[in-house]
């Protein structure tokens, strides 16, 4: 789906989430939500707050697991996607603070295998993602899953690209401080969702776009596994799909 800008696509999309949010209330049930960072999901978020502020949409039945932190993080740092979600959403709304997932940053390296399996096991008790959304790297990962990663990868610690690592270098003053790992959930932990929705905006992410909507479907663009669902939607700015 194209919208003609960012912001009404985001409006559109925090829509969509606040309608998934009240039925699931209504009919006395948990809304399980995947959540993503970066700039693109920045406007939903702030949509969000303000439909809780301003027509009492309620958090207390939503459950979200994020997607992905860097490795190593502390959830204080200003780059952690903890603080990411805090600043954004989760300050401004009445979400229970046990509801809040989000892959753990400062875990020892031997308990990290654990640890993962233990976030796919909390998804599934719950009976799996309602909603999963995603912005891309335009490496065309989707979470952290980088060019390499498999189809049924399950959450895990990865290596970052070093576009990526390029990419996050303005946050940290330089790609140098840019950790080299992430913890992610798994292209199969994604695709378990029962609705996923990619959002990307600008020029600057139309040549991926291109790649992952009509290229050949291969571990070297992730974001190209997503044509194997059909419980998928891009939705785009017009700039974002300007070379489709
Ligand atoms: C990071 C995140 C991804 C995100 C991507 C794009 O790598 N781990 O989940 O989709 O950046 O970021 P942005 O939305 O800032 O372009």
């Amino acid at each position: 789906t194209v919208y003609p800008d960012e912001h009404i696509a985001s409006l559109k999309v925090a829509g969509r989430i606040a309608d998934l949010i009240r039925s699931k209330q209504q009919m006395g049930e948990k809304a399980v939500l995947g959540l993503a960072t970066g700039a693109t999901p920045v406007e939903v978020y702030a949509e969000l707050v303000r439909l809780h502020r301003e027509e009492c949409l309620s958090f207390q039945n939503v459950i979200t697991f994020n997607l992905d932190e860097y490795y190593p993080m502390s959830p204080t740092a200003a780059q952690s996607y903890v603080t990411f979600m805090n600043e954004n959403l989760f300050d401004h709304v009445d979400i229970p603070k046990e509801n809040v997932h989000i892959p753990d940053g400062t875990l020892e390296r031997e308990q990290i295998t654990a640890y993962c399996l233990d976030y796919e096991r909390k998804i599934e008790a719950l009976n799996g993602l309602d909603l999963q959304i995603l912005g891309i790297g335009r490496t065309g990962h989707i979470g952290f899953n980088e060019p390499g990663s498999a189809p049924n990868s399950g959450t895990r610690l990865v290596t970052l690209d070093d576009l990526t690592r390029r990419d996050a270098s303005r946050d940290f003053g330089g790609k140098e401080n840019v950790p080299t790992k992430a913890i992610t959930m798994g292209i199969g932990t994604i695709f378990k969702a029962r609705e996923i929705i990619l959002m990307a905006w600008s020029k600057k992410k139309a040549p991926i776009i291109k790649k992952a909507v009509e290229g050949e479907i291969s571990s070297d663009v992730p974001a190209t596994y997503l044509q194997l669902s059909d419980q998928v939607e891009f939705v785009l700015d017009a700039d974002a799909a300007s070379e489709l």
